[in-house]
């Protein structure tokens, strides 16, 4: 969960690099799962920016989230390769079935869709990266017995 002193001591450790505000973000978001709004003052006093320009930062990059993820995270490769085998198909009925689309959480809190735009699996697609474990040749039973498995 968000802890204010801990995301204070992850800005201080990163503040004095260049360009500081993006190896920051990734950091929060490596610590905490996404980063929060009440991160924006804590980054720009910081680095000496105003709220705008770090708010801008976030919004600006898909990967940074900005509500906490569900418990697993589906990465879907959208890039042309997959594509061609089925990747949109299973995207269709990932949101059939759990009613998420892009950068969405489904409403039981389970999984949350992101996109990715190559994974370096090209030959074996669709691929995805499921709580960052890559998964190539993924069709739907494959997914859907995966995150069961995963269900703690
Ligand atoms: Fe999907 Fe490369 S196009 S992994």
């Amino acid at each position: 969960a968000w802890n204010t002193d801990h995301a204070a001591a992850i800005i201080r450790e990163r503040q004095h690099l260049e360009g500081a505000t993006l190896p920051i973000l990734h950091a929060l978001q490596e610590a905490f799962g996404h980063v929060p709004d009440a991160a924006v003052p804590l980054v720009a006093e910081a680095l000496n920016l105003s709220r705008a320009e770090v708010h801008g930062c976030l919004t600006f990059y898909h990967d940074f989230r900005r509500q906490p993820p569900g418990r697993h995270v589906v990465k879907l490769c959208r890039a042309e390769a997959c594509q061609a085998v089925g990747a949109e198909a299973l995207h269709a009925r990932l949101r059939r079935h759990w009613g998420v689309d892009w950068h969405e959480t489904s409403a039981d809190g389970r999984v949350t869709l992101e996109p990715s735009y190559c994974l370096g699996l090209c030959a074996n697609g669709p691929a995805a990266l499921l709580d960052g474990q890559p998964v190539a040749r993924l069709d739907q039973q494959d997914l859907e017995a995966m995150l069961q498995e995963a269900v703690p």
